[in-house]
C-alpha cells in the first residue's frame, strides 16, 4: 500500500507576481531585471530612485527604461508607483491614475534607503490621500516611525498606533498595503483590519530571525529594513501566511546593493532575493507544512487585492538541490544574493 506523499517532488502553481520590488535604474536595472522577469509575471516597482519618482512623467519614462531592459521574449509587466512627498499635488494623482500608475508609496522621511524626500507628517498629504481613496489608487506603506527615541526593533509596532490606526480611521475606503511586515503586532493588526487592508511578506522575514544578522560575526547581507526581528515575530509571520488568509501576499522587497556597499563600515539596508525568490518562499512554506497555501499567497491574493486579473499560465517548482551563485555581475560591481554560495532544495523550472 502506498503512503500518502508528505513531500511532493514538484509543485505547479498559477504564475506568481512580486508585489514589492526594487529594480533601481541604468546598469543596475539591466543586471537584476532578468531574474525577476523569469520568476514573476508582474511586479510593483518601488519609486525610491535618486531622485525619487514623484511625477507621472517620471514614472512613465522609468517604465519605458524597464521595458527596454527586458530580455528578448520576456513576458513581464512592470506596475508603476509614485513616491509621496509633503509637496505632492492631488492633480498629480489624477494624472497618474489616468496613465496607469496603480499605487503611491508612503516612506516616512528618513525611514530607509532613499527616503529623505519622504513624508514628514501624514497630515501634510491628507488632500492627496482623499484623491487616492476616490480614484482607487492604492497606498503602499513603509510602516516604521523614525522617532529616534523609539528603539529600532519597536518602530513597526509603534507605527501601528501612531500612524496606521489614525490613517485607517480617516480614510476607511483607501486600499492600504502594509509593506514587508516583520512583527506579530503587524500580522495581528492586518488580520483583524477590514477588507481594505492587506500586507506583503518577504521570504527573508519568513525564513530568518535577527540572530541571522549576528551568526558567527556581523552579516551585512542579512541587514534590511524593517530589520529582522525576534523568533516569536518570524513565527507569527509564518502563521499568518500559512493560515491561507487572502490579506497576506508575496512581496520580495528584493533590494540590490553592490557587495562593496554592503560589506562596508556603513552598510545599506536590503536583501537581494530576486534570483531565487520562489525557491526561498517554497522553503519557508514547506517548513511550515503549508506548501498548499503557497499558490494563494504568491499568485492569487495579490491580484485580487489590486483588482487585477490572475495569470492564466503556470510555473513549476521542482525538488532539486542546486547551488546559488556566490555573486553575480551588477554593472561594474558585484552583487551577492541572499544565501549566495549555499544550496537550495527547490528550483523554479525554466
Ligand atoms: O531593506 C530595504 N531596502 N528596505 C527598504 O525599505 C528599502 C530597500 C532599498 O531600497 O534598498
Ligand atoms: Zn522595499
Amino acid at each position: 500500500m502506498s503512503m500518502p506523499t508528505t513531500s511532493p517532488t514538484s509543485l505547479t502553481i498559477t504564475r506568481p507576481d512580486d508585489w514589492h520590488l526594487h529594480l533601481r535604474d541604468g546598469a543596475a536595472l539591466g543586471a537584476v531585471l532578468p531574474y525577476t522577469a523569469r520568476q514573476f509575471g508582474r511586479a510593483i516597482v518601488m519609486p525610491n530612485l535618486k531622485p525619487p519618482i514623484t511625477t507621472t512623467a517620471q514614472a512613465l519614462a522609468y517604465r519605458e527604461r524597464i521595458v527596454e531592459a527586458l530580455p528578448e521574449g520576456a513576458d513581464f509587466e512592470p506596475l508603476m508607483t509614485l513616491y509621496l512627498t509633503d509637496l505632492m499635488e492631488p492633480d498629480e494623482i489624477r494624472r497618474a491614475r489616468e496613465a496607469g500608475v496603480v499605487a503611491c508609496k508612503l516612506y516616512p522621511a528618513g525611514a530607509t534607503t532613499n527616503s529623505d524626500a519622504g513624508v514628514t507628517d501624514v497630515r501634510k498629504i491628507h488632500r492627496v490621500l482623499e484623491v487616492m481613496q476616490r480614484e482607487g489608487v492604492l497606498l503602499l506603506v513603509h510602516g516604521e516611525v523614525t522617532d529616534p527615541a523609539v528603539d529600532v526593533f519597536d518602530r513597526e509596532a509603534v507605527f501601528i498606533d501612531r500612524v496606521m490606526q489614525p490613517l485607517r480611521r480617516d480614510f476607511p475606503g483607501l486600499k492600504v498595503v502594509f509593506e514587508h511586515i516583520t512583527t506579530k503586532e503587524a500580522a495581528q493588526y492586518v488580520a483583524e483590519a477590514g477588507p481594505q487592508t492587506a500586507a506583503t511578506v518577504t521570504a527573508h522575514h519568513l525564513l530568518y530571525n535577527r540572530n541571522a544578522i549576528f551568526q558567527g560575526g556581523l552579516r551585512p547581507h542579512y541587514y534590511c529594513l524593517p530589520v529582522l526581528k525576534r523568533e516569536q515575530h518570524r513565527a507569527a509571520l509564518v502563521a499568518a501566511v500559512a493560515s491561507g488568509s487572502a490579506k497576506f501576499f508575496l512581496g520580495t522587497d528584493s533590494a540590490p546593493h553592490a557587495s562593496v556597499m554592503k560589506e562596508a563600515s556603513v552598510c545599506g539596508a536590503g536583501c537581494f532575493t530576486a534570483l531565487s525568490a520562489m525557491e526561498l518562499y517554497a522553503e519557508a512554506f514547506e517548513a511550515a507544512g503549508a506548501l498548499d497555501k503557497l499558490e494563494g499567497f504568491a499568485s492569487h491574493h495579490g491580484p485580487d487585492f489590486y483588482g487585477l486579473p490572475r495569470h492564466a499560465g503556470t510555473v513549476t517548482l521542482r525538488r532539486e538541490t542546486w547551488t546559488l551563485p556566490d555573486s553575480v555581475p551588477f554593472g561594474d560591481a558585484q552583487l551577492k544574493p541572499l544565501r549566495g554560495g549555499e544550496t537550495l532544495a527547490w528550483r523554479l523550472q525554466p
